[in-house]
């Protein structure tokens, strides 16, 4: 079997929360070098990727087959995380499946496909667990690994399934945003007794850098990741502890998230900022989000602790080791405790976790 182990890597959604982390991971040491796709090189993000060395910035976009070519050509790595609340559910499952497609034609050896979990059928093909942003990758994901059964000596492929940032649950503008209420930290969120496979950015940096790493017995891979089940009574607790500080989780039904929670005024806007509304395949943000709290509601999606345990031993395993960590980098990046950055006039001050967010894509979705 011919060697999969690449040298340079073509990366779609290199600028943004999970790209930022992904790049650093593989150039840190030089191993790798990374062409990065953006259709933004001026921004600062760019810029920061430019600075790490061993980083050139491809401009353009991903719905356009001929940029497309011109970024896997010459590389022989792959890590494709297409923006689903860009081109909504219909386009992206397009564009993903043409970017396999077009990696095996200009020879990559290895492509890392940015995943996130089928929730439909994961939740018994339950339309009350349809979220598009999780179901457009989830499908292509299988579809590539189908795939990847007769190409895997042409072209190996591992499918990287991640979950909602820890760290939106401490940022402004995500769908777990938190408020301060008479000096408590609170989050208010559609949850019951159900918990999120919360996933820490710094953790995925290390399994994308493992998948490349060791790309033999990754090709063929479903790598799912996650911290744990974070259920947010242990949130709020975790946070008291380490911050000193009360917080409260406070279990919201739908209606009253819709009305008042932290995506209720995007809630008619489509799932998607390019996706069509008039096109009846288009998710509303109300819709897709409600699948999305549904499944974590109803822990439809699990993780094998055991295998992330042996991939990466230090991988940080519960909620409040992540909020420790977090508060101790806050404080050595000069951001403030986290006491501190949930604060409202500071929480909407900082620059956002995602790029969509800094850039004012979706009125600040
Ligand atoms: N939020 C979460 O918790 C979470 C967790 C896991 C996965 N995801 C998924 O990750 C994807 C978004 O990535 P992110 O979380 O890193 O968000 P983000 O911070 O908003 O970044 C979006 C990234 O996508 C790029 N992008 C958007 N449209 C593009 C286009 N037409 N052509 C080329 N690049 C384009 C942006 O690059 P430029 O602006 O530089 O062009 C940027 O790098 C979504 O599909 C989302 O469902 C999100």
């Amino acid at each position: 079997m011919p060697s999969h182990s690449p040298s340079k890597i073509f990366v779609i959604g290199a600028t943004g929360a999970q790209g930022m982390p992904v790049v650093s991971g593989l150039v840190a040491d030089k191993k790798y070098s990374v062409r990065a796709l953006s259709r933004d090189p001026n921004s600062r993000r760019a810029k920061a990727l430019l600075a790490l060395g061993n980083v050139e910035i491809l401009e353009g976009t991903f719905a356009d087959e001929e940029t497309l070519r011109q970024g896997f050509r010459g590389c022989d790595g792959a890590y494709v995380n297409i923006d689903g609340f860009n081109s909504g559910e219909k386009t992206e499952l397009f564009w993903a499946i043409r970017s396999y497609e077009i990696a095996i034609e200009e020879g990559v050896k290895f492509f890392v496909y940015g995943n996130l979990d089928y929730a439909l059928k994961k939740g018994g093909y339950d339309s009350k667990f349809r979220t598009g942003h999780y179901d457009g990758k989830g499908r292509i994901a299988e579809w590539i690994l189908w795939q990847n059964e007769e190409n895997k000596d042409r072209m190996g492929a591992a499918v990287f399934t991640t979950g909602p940032y820890m760290e939106m649950a401490i940022s402004a503008w995500t769908p777990m945003s938190p408020t301060v209420e008479d000096g408590i930290a609170t989050w208010r969120v559609p949850l019951g007794d159900g918990a999120v496979p919360h996933v820490a950015l710094e953790d995925c940096s290390y399994y994308a850098r493992w998948l490349f790493d060791n790309a033999e017995r990754a090709n063929g891979m479903k790598l799912e990741v996650a911290i744990e089940q974070v259920d947010y009574q242990k949130l709020a607790t975790a946070f008291e502890k380490v911050t000193g500080h009360p917080a409260r989780y406070i279990d919201t039904d739908l209606e009253t998230y819709w009305t008042s929670g932290s995506l209720s005024r995007a809630a008619k806007a489509p799932a998607g900022y390019n996706a069509d509304l008039a096109d009846k395949s288009t998710m509303t943000v109300k819709q897709n989000f409600t699948g999305f709290w549904n499944s974590w509601k109803n822990e439809t999606v699990k993780r094998d602790y055991a295998l992330l345990d042996e991939i990466h031993p230090n991988r940080i395993k519960s909620v409040e080791d992540w909020l420790r960590r977090e508060d101790q980098l806050g404080r050595e990046l000069g951001k403030g405790s986290l006491w501190e950055r949930i604060q409202p006039e500071n929480l909407y001050k900082a620059p956002p976790l995602l790029k969509l967010s800094e850039d004012n894509r979706t009125g600040r979705l």
